[in-house]
């Protein structure tokens, strides 16, 4: 299909809630992304961050084609031995908690949410604490968890028992405590927020502050989750540990897929009737996201993540020493992000133009997140790309 023969289907029939690029892309191989005029890109943002392996890794696409031929789905009245696999192995990898599975990152963050307030509702406790300037997906609970108002417009009332405070503020927590909280929430990286890292001393802070007052520290991990910092698990950067953490993403590799994990007392409270999904953790969801954490483990990526980490960020450092208007390069692993004094919307079209896929959030961070096994060549084609725009802009061009 020509790419306005698609273009009009969209105009026609398809629900205009997303700003898209004219470009359809068709096919992806690594971190490499083809469109439907036959036109390459580097892909360094794969799926806003789902594709943490690349397109189509092999291993998981060879998973999904056998669990597709063998049962596709069956639900959750009966037993699933890819459910169960995948549990252990979440579990092992993380602090031994028990998973709750469904389709999205909304979906764990919602179930998080729920199980928070199940589990304090004997003492009458429903209260939340989130961040300024989260992020944490679309459905009611997870707007009125989010701490950025320009999500919330439309859509009041949001959900009682919510307060926002900035990041990295743990005096601004503690003055929100009081015998109704029940948790506090936060993205170990913010990503849409802007790529903002939580200080040592604020999870260390966070994790005592609840242990103090009896309330469940959450970590939403759905974008900075699943190998893509270098460990496991973002949390696992801070020697502490949550008692509820929520993966999706790159959890699939690009089959949707959404965990919740949960300290095991943490976790009995959802009982049989409380909650539930029709495709949560079905067998070929859990097959994609078996063979992701396999790939990562017998390929060594999260070394390889490390490695490439250090080298992004030495660049991207001296891209900040090279132009005034960069403010600050933050983030961890292949979670970058470079601040501007400016809009990085003309930076991120450039590179698209020039077929390199980066974003821009918040207005004025350029964020990068490319898979954790990006090829070094493709890479450094891809950072010359965002050289050429920087430059660009520095002399008014863009
Ligand atoms: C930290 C975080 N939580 C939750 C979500 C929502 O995930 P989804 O879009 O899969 O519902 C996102 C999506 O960007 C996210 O970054």
């Amino acid at each position: 299909m020509e790419f306005p023969d698609i273009e009009s289907l969209f105009d026609r029939y398809v629900i205009g809630n997303y700003s898209r690029h004219p470009i359809a892309f068709v096919r992806g191989e690594g971190s490499l992304i083809w469109d439907s005029d036959g036109n390459r890109y580097i892909d360094l943002m794969p799926g806003w961050g789902t594709t943490v392996l690349g397109h189509c890794h092999p291993r998981v696409v060879t998973a999904v084609q056998r669990q597709a031929g063998m049962l596709l789905h069956v639900d959750n009245t009966f037993y699933i031995p890819p459910q169960g696999e995948l549990a252990r192995e979440l579990s092992e990898k993380s602090f031994g908690g028990k998973c709750f599975f469904c389709n999205s990152g909304t979906e764990a963050v919602e179930a998080a949410i729920k199980l928070a307030r199940l589990s304090k509702q004997d003492e009458g406790r429903f209260k939340i604490i989130t961040m300024r300037d989260s992020f944490h997906g679309r459905t009611m609970g997870a707007i009125t968890a989010t701490g950025q108002e320009k999500y919330h417009r439309g859509y009041l009332p949001l959900l009682p028992g919510f307060a926002h405070t900035p990041m990295n503020d743990l005096e601004a927590v503690e003055e929100v405590v009081d015998d109704e909280t029940c948790a506090v929430m936060l993205e170990p990286i913010q990503g849409e927020g802007g790529v903002r890292v939580a200080d040592q001393e604020f999870m260390t802070g966070l994790r005592e502050l609840c242990d103090r007052n009896d309330m469940l520290l959450i970590l939403d991990e759905v974008q900075c989750g699943v190998g893509r910092t270098g460990e496991w698990f973002g949390y696992q950067h801070y020697g502490i540990e949550p008692d509820i953490m929520t993966l999706a993403k790159a959890l699939g590799s690009g089959v949707p897929v959404g965990a919740m994990i949960a300290r095991a007392e943490v976790a009995e409270n959802l009982v049989p009737g409380t909650h539930a999904s029709t495709f949560g953790g079905n067998p070929l969801a859990c097959a994609a996201a078996l063979a992701t954490l396999r790939t990562i483990e017998q390929e060594g990526l999260l070394e390889t993540c490390r490695e490439t980490s250090e080298y992004l960020f030495g660049r991207l450092e001296d891209f900040r020493e090279q132009f005034s208007f960069i403010r600050e390069v933050r983030g961890r692993g292949l979670m970058c992000g470079m601040e501007l004094d400016r809009p990085g919307l003309p930076i991120f079209q450039h590179c698209l133009h020039r077929r390199v896929r980066i974003n821009c959030t918040h207005d004025t961070v350029l964020r990068l997140l490319p898979a954790v096994n990006v090829p070094r060549e493709l890479l450094d084609h891809g950072l010359r790309v965002l050289l050429e725009a920087l430059e660009k802009a520095e002399h008014g061009e863009i």
